[in-house]
């Protein structure tokens, strides 16, 4: 089943014999909650809730022809699940209230109208002392509560890292990719040009793609970016766990520092998330900032881009301190 927010009737029905809504519950209106772009996502409104439901298919929403591990969003459940169990991560995540693992659906608690942290990259816009601790904390707990020898496969997650890969540690540094990044912006793809031949970058990247395909013992979020973040009414909070698996904790943290970067925080920022983490023992901070490096050069001259607004001299500015990060 293949859930439509145009066809209130059937979303009704549907979420009644779930028992997700009451009997005589009456939906009173459907909306799109917020920007994505991998999933079909809802919040549902009737006179006594409201209710974020989240469907994942078998292919990315906003481009139909990219195929996409359908089950991703059990996936995610399974993430809320365990996090939830935790009071402080649950504290900084909506509640799971329900999932239908045969169309691959979620209900979760509405955190309300709110944004994510994306603002961040537009000029100016300062990440809050208060938001930057708290994320820092959550990951800190997630990484502590979740260190295991013996992982759950139910969590490997392998497919959506698979395409992670991809994006991340491959298309970003192959000379043709069919991203042209002159329509991005004039001239990126001229200075992409020399991370796309530069043999000694090829082999370290290969080795931290290999780091991330390896089994860890940390369940991870997976996509710890400000598009995973919500600025609510009650604080920050985290969304979006559906990349999650156990891997290296130095993984989450690297992609979180390397937006930071991006979004052109000052450096006192990035020095209180990394006092403020607590590491977990056999932390390794030159795999942090080789992650931090691969993810910085994947957002500028890969294919998933950002709403930066970069000029191509800051741009460049970042590229080369990410290429020293990877040596
Ligand atoms: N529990 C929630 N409460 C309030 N708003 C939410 C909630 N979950 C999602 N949203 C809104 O819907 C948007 C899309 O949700 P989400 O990021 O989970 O979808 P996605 O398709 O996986 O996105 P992406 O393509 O960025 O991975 C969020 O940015 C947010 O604005
Ligand atoms: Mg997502």
């Amino acid at each position: 089943m293949l859930l439509d927010g145009q066809q209130t009737n059937a979303l009704q029905d549907y979420l009644r014999r779930r028992g997700w809504l009451d009997t005589e519950e009456v939906v009173s209106s459907v909306e799109k909650p917020g920007e994505g772009n991998m999933n079909y996502t809802l919040r549902v409104t009737t006179p006594l809730r409201t209710l974020i439901i989240k469907q994942s298919r078998a292919y990315v929403e906003k481009y139909p022809t990219i195929p996409a591990p359908a089950d991703r969003a059990v996936i995610e459940g399974r993430f809320y699940k365990k996090a939830q169990a935790v009071p402080m991560l649950a504290n900084y995540m909506p509640q799971l209230l329900g999932t239908d693992e045969e169309n691959n659906i979620l209900i979760l608690e509405d955190l309300g109208k709110s944004s994510d942290y994306t603002f961040l990259y537009q000029p100016g816009q300062l990440f809050d002392e208060e938001d930057a601790q708290t994320l820092t904390a959550y990951l800190s707990e997630l990484h502590h509560q979740f260190t295991t020898e013996t992982p759950e496969p139910a969590l490997a997650n392998h497919q959506m890292r698979a395409l992670n890969y991809e994006h991340i540690f491959n298309y970003p540094f192959l000379a043709e990719n069919g991203v042209d990044l002159n329509a991005v912006q004039p001239g990126l793809q001229e200075l992409a040009i020399p991370y796309k031949s530069d043999a000694h970058l090829r082999k370290v990247v290969n080795r931290l793609g290999a780091h991330y395909l390896a089994n860890g013992k940390t369940l991870l979020h997976g996509d710890y970016y400000p598009g995973s973040w919500l600025k609510t009414a009650t604080g920050a909070k985290v969304i979006d766990p559906e990349f999650c698996f156990y891997g290296p904790a130095e993984f989450d943290l690297g992609v979180m520092m390397a937006h930071l970067l991006l979004a052109q925080q000052p450096s006192s920022v990035l020095a209180l998330v990394k006092a403020n983490y607590e590491q977990p023992d056999g932390f390794d901070e030159t795999l942090r900032q080789q992650f931090t490096g691969v993810e910085i050069m994947r957002r500028l001259i890969g294919l998933a881009q950002l709403p930066l607004s970069l000029s191509l001299e800051q741009k460049q500015s970042l590229l080369k301190e990410a290429h020293a990060m990877l040596q």
